[in-house]
């Protein structure tokens, strides 16, 4: 794998002030958002909330009705293969694999914005294309190596389990060079083993200087894996900090549950407990028989 010299701290992504509204539908709402090199991002929030739809922003699936957003320094261009060939790959929530294309055929399409031949080139096989095909040949199987996935190359995707599957997306949007990666519930329908092994994998992109912003359901493999995780509800941010600032807030847990948190139901129980502790706590202090004891 290529490494790219990237300074640690410098940021890759800056998503200022994206609004996307469908008719009536606010999707998402101002919402501000940065990845910097070297770093692991996490975009948590209910279903609904507008996090693919935050993707497709940054992608160029979707042009924003509002809001700005750069890839190092540079506006993106409101088109993704554009946006690709700037450095920004992603996977999606659905996989979109080529079904009955060879896992290598896949990875291979995935360099098409990175070799002077292109996407139909790649298919029809031209003969610029065998020119370039050697070395886009090693390159994929590398990729297909570092995801674990070599041994399959020749299967058919659509042979490959869920789980494999996903890891050859991944793999598919390395192929295009990216400086950064977007990865969309990239552990849904995972096992817990197929869940910490794609955890290492992102750790090993993270290290081979590829910036990563993942969206995910599972809260453990979030929190293990993320510098900072911001939370998305009804397409605002609502919090947005490291793994233990997003895990002690209140509001998030409260949009999780569904509920509003003021004047949550419970709140007169949970004020008696703390009343019948508060009276409680001089008894214990003063344990019968301890002090004396002593
Ligand atoms: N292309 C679209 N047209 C209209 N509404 C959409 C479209 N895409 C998403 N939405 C709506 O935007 C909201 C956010 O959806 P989505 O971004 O998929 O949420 P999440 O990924 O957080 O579950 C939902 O209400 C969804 O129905
Ligand atoms: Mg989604």
């Amino acid at each position: 794998m290529t490494t790219q010299t990237i300074t640690r701290g410098e940021t890759v992504l800056d998503a200022r002030g994206v609004t996307m509204r469908f008719g009536g539908l606010t999707a998402v709402h101002n919402v501000d958002l940065t990845v910097d090199s070297g770093e692991i991002v996490g975009l948590i929030g209910p279903n609904g909330a507008g996090k693919t739809t935050f993707f497709n922003c940054l992608t160029g699936l979707y042009v924003p009705t509002e809001g700005e957003v750069r890839f190092k320094g540079q506006v993106l261009p409101p088109k993704s293969f554009k946006v690709t060939a700037a450095g920004i790959a992603r996977t999606f929530q659905n996989i979109r694999l080529f079904a009955n294309m060879s896992v290598l055929e896949n990875v291979l399409v995935g360099r098409h914005t990175r070799t002077k031949e292109g996407f139909w080139a790649a298919i029809l096989r031209s003969p610029g294309f065998h020119r370039a095909e050697r070395a886009s040949r090693e390159r994929a199987m590398e990729l297909l190596e570092f995801v674990g996935l070599a041994h399959k190359a020749e299967h058919l995707a659509r042979n490959l389990p869920y789980g494999e599957q996903r890891k050859l997306e991944i793999a598919r949007a390395l192929a295009s060079e990216p400086g950064l990666l977007l990865l969309d519930e990239p552990t849904a329908g995972m096992n817990p083993q197929e869940t910490r092994a794609t955890e290492e994998l992102v750790f090993a992109i993270r290290d081979k200087g590829i910036a990563v912003l993942v969206i995910e359901h599972d809260m453990r493999f979030i929190f293990n894996l993320c510098d900072r995780v911001a939370v998305l509800v009804q397409g605002e941010k609502l919090v947005e900090g490291d793994s233990a600032t997003v895990q002690g807030d209140e509001r998030v847990v409260a949009a999780y549950l569904g509920e509003p948190f003021e004047d949550a139901p419970g709140a007169e129980e949970i004020a008696e407990v703390e009343a019948a502790e508060a009276q409680a706590a001089p008894t214990t202090d003063a344990a019968p028989g301890k002090e004396s004891d002593r």
